[in-house]
């Protein structure tokens, strides 16, 4: 029989510390939905004890996810430890995940500890977290970049004093496929107890290899688990991609022989929905997720899949999501038939009254613009205004005036806890102007260090979907909004950023 590959997503937590892609307890909450739909095996939902915000939403998830196994990473001291532990309380399936580095450069310079105080500190932490949990998981940072003599020593410790898992990060995206791959095979042949535990893979992507990284260290290695984020996002160049490592070993079998339990069927909305949460945009030709992944261009291929579509496909494109019929509804579809195809899509919204109100938006939408696409839908249930969560800043109405060889104008109204404000301002641009509108009142005191529009569905009567960068002391986040009127979709990703800065600012706080 085939051996089991454990898919570990990091999304919510290795992901989220990108700069930019912070997300709010309702948005993680969200895509924690969309995983166990995937039925991603473990979730690491955050890193409970670096605020109080995140022990929120650690919390949170382990409240109603009930599939997958929630994670929590840890330093490796009994603080962290015991606050992860108790964010993990509720869950039906818990996991604390313990690291601490190992290379010599991390040792000295950035832990200033010897590395007999680094083993010893690794043996007392795993035995303090087992006496609270049956699932440990250990990390030695930048562990690919360690002395192997003093890995296997620390990594024999820790399985003695009983850690399940043994992940080797490569922290600094460093590795080499066949190296990494041969890395950990002598690690786990040089250890004596190494088959007490399963051994994972944790690859960043700084040479773009971490997803071939990864796999070697599943096929040379053993490795039976792999840490993992939806479209590969991470800081720096990213993690290693869950839909492409996926993939791969779905459609190669014959050369991996391993079952992964994901469903991936809900990959693409999956990946649009940390997309337009983050606003990380997927570029088209990204393996399995983008825009023009299953796309023909060529008058030779597009004749060849036409005649055996697996002349030019090794994948099918509705075997991770995407549907042949892309004209979804319009103005006379029911509330029956957006319900259904919001199931499609794999959405599920909470209550009648979250239908309910992307349902009004729907129709609001469908007024306007005659065809409405599975990305209009998709971008419309990731609002936040449609799950009703409460947000400091809330967008009600926008108008603009711009003519050639006059300074644009905008009025804007807009809610600033529930009560409305209306702010007027001239700018370079109408949206310029629109966005200083917002200043008048809210005085933010960020900086935009990145605006960009795409058009959703790619022709001009699609929707704007607008993302914002704000930055301010230190912090960044990333704000997007959708709107036929690309305006108003810079107006509403605007609020949107501020209020994930509001957010952000309260988690620190929090936290001194
Ligand atoms: O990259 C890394 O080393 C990590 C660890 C905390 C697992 O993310
Ligand atoms: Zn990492």
């Amino acid at each position: 029989m085939a051996d089991k590959l454990i898919i570990f997503d990091t999304t919510l937590r290795d992901g989220e510390q990108s700069p930019g892609a912070s997300m709010t307890r309702d948005e993680k909450l969200r895509i924690a939905r969309q995983l166990e739909r995937l039925r991603v095996d473990v979730i690491e939902a955050g890193f409970a004890a670096s605020s109080n915000g995140d022990f929120e939403c650690v919390k949170a998830i382990a409240e109603v996810i009930k599939d997958s196994t929630i994670c929590s990473l840890a330093r490796a001291n009994d603080r962290d430890i015991s606050r992860a532990a108790e964010a993990l309380k509720p869950a039906n399936s818990g996991r604390l995940h313990l690291f601490l580095a190992t290379s010599a450069l991390h040792m000295e310079k950035k832990l200033r500890m010897t590395p007999d105080q680094v083993f010893e500190q690794a043996k007392l932490a795993t035995r303090f977290a087992r006496n609270l949990m049956d699932d440990i998981e250990f990390s030695p940072e930048d562990g690919y970049r360690s002395d192997p003599d003093f890995l296997c020593r620390v990594l024999e410790a820790v399985i003695a004093e009983g850690a399940t898992t043994i992940n080797v990060p490569d922290t600094v995206g460093y590795a080499i496929p066949e190296l990494y791959g041969n890395f950990i095979k002598d690690l786990r042949e040089r250890i004596p107890n190494s088959d007490k535990a399963v051994w994972s893979v944790h690859c960043h992507n700084d040479l773009g290899m971490a997803v071939a990284n990864s796999l070697a260290g599943v096929k040379i290695g053993g490795a039976r688990q792999v840490e993992c984020t939806i479209n590969g996002l991470g800081e720096r160049a990213g993690n290693c991609s869950l839909e492409e490592v996926v993939m791969a070993v779905k459609t190669r079998k014959d050369y991996f022989n391993l079952e992964v339990g994901i469903d991936t069927r809900h990959i693409l909305a999956a990946s649009r929905m940390v997309s337009q949460t983050t606003g990380f945009v997927v570029q088209p030709n990204k393996a399995v997720v983008g825009a023009n992944a299953f796309a023909h261009a060529s008058g030779i291929h597009q004749d060849g899949v036409l005649k055996a579509r697996d002349t030019y496909e090794i994948m099918r494109a509705e075997d991770v999501g995407w549907t042949a019929n892309k004209i979804v509804l319009g103005k006379l579809s029911g509330r029956n038939a957006f319900k259904q195809r919001l199931q499609e899509l794999g959405v599920s919204l909470d209550s009648e009254s979250e239908i309910n109100t992307a349902f009004a938006r729907f129709k609001e939408l469908a007024d306007r613009k005659s065809e409405i696409f599975d990305e209009d839908i998709l971008a419309l249930v990731s609002d936040e205004s449609v799950t009703n969560e409460k947000e400091q800043y809330g967008f009600v109405s926008l108008s603009q005036h711009s003519e050639t060889g006059e300074r644009p104008h905008a009025t804007i109204v807009f809610t600033v806890e529930g009560k409305e404000v209306k702010g007027e301002s001239d700018g370079n641009g109408p949206v310029d102007a629109s966005l200083k509108a917002i200043e008048t009142h809210v005085k933010s005191g960020a900086e935009m260090v990145l605006y960009s529009v795409n058009a959703i569905s790619g022709s001009t009567e699609s929707q704007g979907e607008v993302t914002v960068r704000l930055q301010n002391s230190g912090r960044v986040v990333n704000g997007v909004g959708a709107d036929p009127d690309i305006v108003v979709a810079s107006a509403k990703a605007y609020l949107h950023a501020l209020n994930k800065l509001q957010s952000k600012a309260d988690r620190v706080a929090a936290q001194g």
